[in-house]
């Protein structure tokens, strides 16, 4: 049936899965009319803590709801499957290299490109949530070469919101004044919140705040280690704001940004803007007919330049590395 929408939520036991899988069943991802046939898979591991995740979903009793079904193998997870919100990862442990994470994360995500090129719908809309996102997002689309480029996505859209939730507050407006701020680059620490072209009540952000000092320093640094900040308060990484990003990227992929207003997804890079082609880069993106397009022509100015190739670079870098584990591990 047409409005049956069916979405795929990988590392569903976990801590953002327990906050996404709600929100995606009450239609926060996919919209009003659609229903939801949802798929939860992790590993074998987390398979009682899925079991009992699939039980609450049900209990939940979700108008939208048509179906709840829980895997722990990933193929017969990706049959059929029109979204697919990819949170599956290895955490990192103490004691252990950013290669090593690196290396178990993107041997999950070549596997995992395998088993949604072959089992999902033909168009089906990739967003990668796990860390390292925006490389996990290249090896799948690497790995993935009959999946349209188009639809393999990373989720920044949490860094962009936590910019207008700053601005916001900075200001002492409500945030939904704020828009069209623009996360650059990687999800990581290198990423550029970038305020130059934002509006607040429709004033150019930087007149209305008035303080370039604070915009161009403590701004940056605190949009950027928002994740440590939260991390320090809860002594968990922020679950609930990446759920609701994560549907935030996705209804808006699905039914459009708003005229006039961009947001940010990490998308492959088709060289806009200097960033090398192919990378998996944060862009300011419109959304019309369920595709993306990069926003083009905006002034770029020395400071962002060096910002956004900072990104770039650490990106190009990562991505070198994943490609050695991946050949370490073959
Ligand atoms: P978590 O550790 O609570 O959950 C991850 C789940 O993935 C676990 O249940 C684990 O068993 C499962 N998993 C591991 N390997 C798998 C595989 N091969 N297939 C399916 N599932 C697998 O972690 P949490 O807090 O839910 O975060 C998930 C990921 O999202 C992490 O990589 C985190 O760094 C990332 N993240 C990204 C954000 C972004 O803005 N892009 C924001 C917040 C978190």
């Amino acid at each position: 049936v047409d409005d049956v929408v069916t979405v795929l939520i990988t590392g569903a036991a976990g801590q953002i899965g327990y906050a996404l899988a709600p929100m995606v069943c009450a239609g926060a991802a996919t919209g009003p009319g659609k229903k939801i046939a949802l798929k939860l898979l992790d590993v074998e591991f987390a398979s009682e803590a899925l079991r009992g995740v699939k039980m609450e979903i049900m209990d939940c009793a979700f108008d939208a709801c048509v179906s709840v079904d829980v895997f722990t193998d990933c193929e017969k997870a990706c049959e059929g499957v029109d979204v697919a919100i990819m949170v599956g990862g290895f955490p990192r442990k103490q004691g252990m290299e950013r290669k090593d994470v690196l290396g178990k994360n993107v041997a999950i995500y070549k596997q995992q490109a395998s088993a949604l090129a072959s089992k999902a719908k033909k168009d089906v809309k990739i967003v990668v949530v796990a860390n390292p996102a925006n490389t996990n997002a290249k090896i799948l689309a690497k790995f993935a070469p009959s999946i349209p480029r188009g639809n393999v996505t990373c989720m920044t859209r949490l860094d962009h919101n936590r910019a207008l939730a700053q601005l916001g507050e900075r200001s002492g407006k409500a945030t939904i004044e704020v828009k069209n701020a623009i996360i650059w680059g990687n999800h990581s620490s290198t990423q550029y919140p970038d305020v130059n072209h934002a509006t607040i009540e429709g004033k150019p952000a930087r007149e209305v705040i008035g303080n370039d000092a604070y915009l161009d320093g403590d701004f940056v640094d605190v949009v950027r280690a928002r994740g440590a900040a939260i991390i320090e308060a809860r002594k968990l990484s922020s679950a609930l704001s990446a759920a609701s990003s994560v549907c935030d990227h996705v209804y808006d992929w699905i039914h459009g940004t708003k005229e006039g207003e961009w947001t940010s997804m990490g998308v492959i890079s088709d060289g806009s803007y200097g960033v090398p082609e192919g990378l998996v880069y944060s862009f300011p993106v419109t959304c019309t007919g369920g595709k993306w397009q990069i926003v083009q022509g905006l002034s770029i100015d020395e400071r962002s330049r060096k910002l956004m190739d900072e990104s770039a670079k650490e990106l190009t870098e990562e991505f070198e590395l994943a490609e050695q584990c991946l050949a370490e591990s073959a």
